[in-house]
């Protein structure tokens, strides 16, 4: 029998920059169906799902929804004062842990998982036209890493330098079920998303239509 040739693997862990590890296809669909059903009932409230208003008078095309802490340019607070002033609600104790599992994989340490505390995650949901020019987390008082999990369409995602936020970066695919993550020498590099395939998802199989989800795990270092 002639041997067909296979697909070639995606890999399982790759080393973008020191500290930036993109592990492709870490959640499975159960996972990410779960995330989905999850973040449809965060996007309810008590701060619901939104564009988030910048300074300037416009909005963000990403629309977000804020646990644990509620996040805007450019600062956190507990409440949604901009909005309807509720406090957000609680980032779960699984979701915590399931970014901890993330950066032990990245890291390859099992001993990263216990250590890791996120105190705030920020949803957002990509519409087809949605992108996320390039900015740093910065107002966190931690220089802990940043997880991030990608569930639907894929779209690029820009890994730049800690200097500016132009050249050289690197465009990283994240497809549904990718988890990056960036800390170390690369805690505070400039990323972005600036391009999305619109119906690229595997939208049966997770319950997402259209369109992308990202949660981003945090930690803020801030008490209260
Ligand atoms: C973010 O930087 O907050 C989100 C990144 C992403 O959507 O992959
Ligand atoms: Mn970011």
């Amino acid at each position: 029998m002639i041997p067909f040739p296979e697909e070639p693997a995606r890999p399982r862990r790759v080393e973008i920059a020191p500290g930036a590890v993109h592990l492709p296809g870490w959640l499975t669909f159960d996972q990410q169906r779960q995330l989905v059903r999850a973040c449809r009932e965060w996007a309810r409230g008590p701060v619901p799902m939104r564009h988030t208003r910048l300074p300037g008078g416009g909005v963000m095309s990403i629309q977000t929804v804020h646990l644990g802490w509620y996040w805007r340019p450019y600062h956190y607070s507990r409440t949604a004062d901009d909005h309807n002033g509720a406090r957000v609600a609680e980032l779960p104790e699984w979701l915590a842990d399931l970014g901890g599992s993330v950066l032990a994989d990245a890291y390859q340490d099992p001993d990263a998982a216990a250590g890791y505390r996120p105190d705030v995650a920020l949803v957002n949901f990509y519409d087809h036209a949605a992108k996320l020019g390039m900015h740093q987390d910065k107002e966190e008082r931690s220089s802990a890493p940043v997880v991030s999990l990608s569930i639907g369409d894929r779209c690029v995602f820009r890994v730049g330098n800690t200097q500016n936020r132009n050249r050289p970066w690197t465009d990283v695919e994240l497809a549904s079920g990718d988890a990056f993550v960036f800390g170390g020498p690369s805690r505070f590099v400039y990323h972005g998303v600036p391009k999305l395939y619109p119906d690229s998802g595997p939208h049966d199989e997770i319950g997402l239509a259209e369109g992308r989800l990202n949660l981003t795990l945090r930690v803020t270092g801030l008490a209260g």
